[in-house]
């Protein structure tokens, strides 16, 4: 049986997909088998973001329509191990219902040790489809007051659902840029005012950006990817202290 959790964030650009892919890519290098499904549909970007664009053919809704079987539309990534992707279809109007969303994890369950969904930007249908199979969740915010909102609502909507075992990721952490704003006295503000348990903090790292965007986020362990190997620990139930910094 997988684990399966929800990457989620409210408001759009967080870092939801980064974030999915580096732990995706980490636990896959801690032996897991690690489906990652894109339910970003009209958006996606995880293909992108560890270079397997060019072998995606079928995608979600071809399953779905009695196009292909799973095993042509899941596609492992080369060179990490036991890391698999499933894409959302790149026509928004193809976009898959919440209880189609959930048939399919429960039909994938067994194959895999963790399933992580990336969900798109906002609380629309997209997003429904996406919290529908989560036994858990992990919120990406950025430290600024729009963010913590998007943060707020996503919670109750998961809350609402009876998603209880939530977590917090702050990405795009920089601690002089959020002196600088001034408006949260110190990252336990940010926490509290998120009202989420924080897993892991990412820093603003151009070395995360960059490969994510040239479609090596397959390699992201290579250097930055340390960060991700901690909060993938802890996900784990493993206590290790927040890495930050690297
Ligand atoms: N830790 C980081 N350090 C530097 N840049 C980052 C980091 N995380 C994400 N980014 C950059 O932030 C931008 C948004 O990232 P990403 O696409 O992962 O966000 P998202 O939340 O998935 O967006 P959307 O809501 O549109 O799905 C990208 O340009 C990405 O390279
Ligand atoms: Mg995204």
């Amino acid at each position: 049986m997988s684990q399966i959790i929800v990457m989620a964030s409210g408001k759009g650009g967080t870092g939801k997909s980064t974030v999915s892919a580096g732990l995706s890519v980490s636990l896959a290098k801690q032996g897991k088998k690690v489906l990652l499904i894109d339910c970003d549909c009209g958006m996606r970007g995880l293909d992108l973001m560890l270079g397997v664009e060019k072998d995606v053919v079928f995608d979600v809704s071809d399953v779905v329509c009695g196009n292909c079987d799973y095993s042509k539309a899941i596609y492992q990534v080369e060179d990490a191990g036991g890391l698999y992707l499933m894409s959302a279809p790149i026509d928004a109007s193809e976009e898959v219902s919440p209880s189609v969303m959930k048939q399919i994890t429960q039909e994938l369950s067994d194959n895999y040790d963790y399933i992580l969904i990336d969900a798109p930007a906002g609380v629309g249908s997209s997003f429904d489809t996406a919290i529908e199979p989560a036994q858990r969740a992990v919120i990406v915010v950025n430290a600024e007051p729009t963010s913590v909102r998007g943060c707020l609502n996503v919670r109750k909507k998961l809350t609402d659902k009876g998603i209880t075992d939530i977590r917090l990721i702050i990405n795009r952490f920089n601690e002089r840029n959020f002196r600088t704003m001034g408006i949260y006295k110190d990252l336990d503000e940010v926490i509290d005012v998120c009202k989420t348990q924080l897993i892991g903090l990412v820093p603003d790292d151009i070395r995360i950006a960059t490969l994510m965007q040239r479609g090596c986020g397959k390699d992201c362990w290579s250097s930055a990817g340390v960060v991700f190997d901690c909060i993938v620990s802890r996900i784990m139930g493993i206590n290790v202290p927040l890495a930050y910094g690297m």
